[in-house]
């Protein structure tokens, strides 16, 4: 029993890695389980990272507005699918901060 429950997690750490391979999802992106809905390169639920970054690229109010965004959540940008609130309370803002410096340097 100890044996598969130990291969199932060695297969499933082994298929986050495979996701992940371009680019490294900062710890601080697991923490919060954005990986359960991004990708650095690939669409998922919601848009690849790097399209994010693309997409402001020289927009100097983006990451004021991609903090708000990704706090809050919202929907109509990338389309209908709506991102969840991901600190309604406020209070991780710092690791919201690092996030969206993180999308928006790739
Ligand atoms: C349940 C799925 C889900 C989770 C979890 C999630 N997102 Fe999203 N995210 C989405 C969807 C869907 C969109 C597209 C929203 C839209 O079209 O406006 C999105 C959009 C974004 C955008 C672009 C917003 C814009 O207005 O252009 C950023 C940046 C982002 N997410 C970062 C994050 C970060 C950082 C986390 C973790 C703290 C996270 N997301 C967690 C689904 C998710």
């Amino acid at each position: 029993m100890k044996s598969i429950i130990t291969s199932m997690m060695v297969a499933a750490g082994l298929m986050v890695a495979g996701s992940a391979m371009a680019a490294e999802m900062p710890a601080v992106a697991k923490k919060h389980n954005c990986i359960a809905c991004h990708s650095i390169d690939k669409k998922v639920v919601g848009p690849a990272w790097a399209d994010v970054a693309k997409k402001y690229k020289g927009d100097a109010g983006a990451e004021a507005k991609l903090i708000t965004k990704v706090s809050k959540g919202g929907s109509g940008v990338w389309g209908s699918m709506p991102m969840p609130a991901n600190d309604p309370s406020g209070t991780k803002q710092a690791d919201m901060k690092e996030l969206v410096k993180f999308i928006l340097a790739l």
